[in-house]
């Protein structure tokens, strides 16, 4: 298992590095060839035991190649918005691996340790499937039931409309004349710290009478609660804080949506566009909106690499820069005479 997880590794650290390609490696007959490794490592198992010492250590070696292998393998047949879950998943294998050593050198605390990393690893995985809507097995065994060859194409990468942008003022103009609003925070909000003053836009919103909630995707960030946790230290109350489920059908009824620093979790191609690597993932709605405010600093994809139609909607307006400085920025607009006068 340690065998295979670490070389595996080196997939998603070359997929992030940019080095590896991110589609998956779909080799023909993939599966069987897995299983036929696997039985090999484990044949191999019983080679190294009672033999002279050097041999034992040849075919120790020969069993380390192919379970490196195995996970190198095992991994390239996961695409690039996958690896999350991959990531987690040999993070498990690593505890799992430790764990067995505990057994082989009778290490009470290695074999503990072992299992909570192991488990804990693996219940984030599974987590995170559930989220992505994913399934578990299929990630375990390497892509199990993606079509041999129906490799899904990146998202289409070429300009798909006409861009508006907006100005954090005439951001902050919108603001003050919407009566509901719903703020979708994403990783580019935890890069940018702009947390704290968010909630202080929430807060001068809230104060005047407005309907303000904060949307948060299960997988929003990098890590399950990263969102929730920012905006807790932010002090922004628990009860204005709803999940994905709890708020995806108020869209429609909300005038402004602010979706700050947040790209896969509001891409509508998760859900009407087949040949993206992200399809079948529940995303927020955000495009339902009477208007859709994002903020983020160029038209770069977001983890999953993925062009977002949602840029190009006619009631989307993009919000160029760094998140913090136009939130800042939108709330010394709203502090300004302008912004007080357009909420009465
Ligand atoms: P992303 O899709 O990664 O998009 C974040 C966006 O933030 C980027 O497009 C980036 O655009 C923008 N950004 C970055 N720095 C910024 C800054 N300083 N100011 C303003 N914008 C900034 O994030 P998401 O929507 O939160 O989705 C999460 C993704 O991560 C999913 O694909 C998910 O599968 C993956 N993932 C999730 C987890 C968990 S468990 N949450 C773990 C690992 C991976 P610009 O560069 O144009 O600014």
């Amino acid at each position: 298992m340690g065998a295979g997880a670490f070389p595996g590794s080196g997939g998603p650290f070359g997929e992030r590095a940019g080095v590896v390609r991110s589609r998956p490696l779909l080799l023909p007959g993939r599966h069987w060839l897995n299983f036929v490794v696997v039985l090999a490592c484990i044949a191999l198992s019983m080679r190294v035991i009672g033999v002279p010492h050097t041999e034992g250590v040849l075919w120790l070696t020969v069993q380390s190649v192919l379970a490196g292998l195995l996970g190198i393998h095992l991994v390239m047949a996961i695409g690039g918005a996958d690896m999350p879950v991959v990531v987690s998943m040999l993070n498990s294998y690593s505890g799992w691996a430790a764990s067995a050593a505990g057994f082989m050198l009778s290490n009470d605390l290695l074999i503990i340790t072992g299992a909570l990393v192991g488990s804990s690893g693996a219940i984030l995985s599974y987590i995170m499937c559930r989220a992505m809507n994913r399934s578990f097995l299929s990630v375990i065994f390497g892509g199990f039931g993606t079509e041999e060859g129906a490799v899904p194409a990146r998202g289409a990468t070429e300009q798909q409309g006409e861009v508006v942008p907006i100005s954090a003022e005439e951001t902050a103009a919108l603001l003050s004349d919407a009566g509901s609003i719903i703020i979708v925070p994403g990783y580019g909000m935890a890069v940018a710290h702009a947390q704290h003053p968010l909630y202080e836009v929430a807060e001068w919103l809230r104060q005047r009478r407005k309907q303000v909630r904060f949307a948060i995707h299960p997988v929003a960030g990098r890590l399950p609660g990263h969102m929730n946790v920012l905006l807790a230290e932010a002090k922004v109350p628990y009860d204005i804080v709803l999940e994905m489920e709890e708020i995806n059908e108020d869209f429609p009824e909300t005038d402004v949506v602010l979706v700050i620093g947040a790209n896969d979790i509001v891409n509508p191609g998760a859900l009407d566009d087949p040949s993206s690597p992200i399809y079948g993932m529940p995303v927020l709605e955000v495009w339902k909106a009477k208007t859709t405010v994002v903020m983020k600093r160029s038209m770069a994809s977001g983890y999953a690499g993925v062009e977002n139609p949602l840029f190009f909607k006619e009631n989307t307006r993009m919000l160029f820069g760094d998140a913090k400085k136009n939130v800042e920025a939108i709330l010394m607009a709203l502090r300004s005479e302008r912004g007080a006068r357009a909420a009465e």
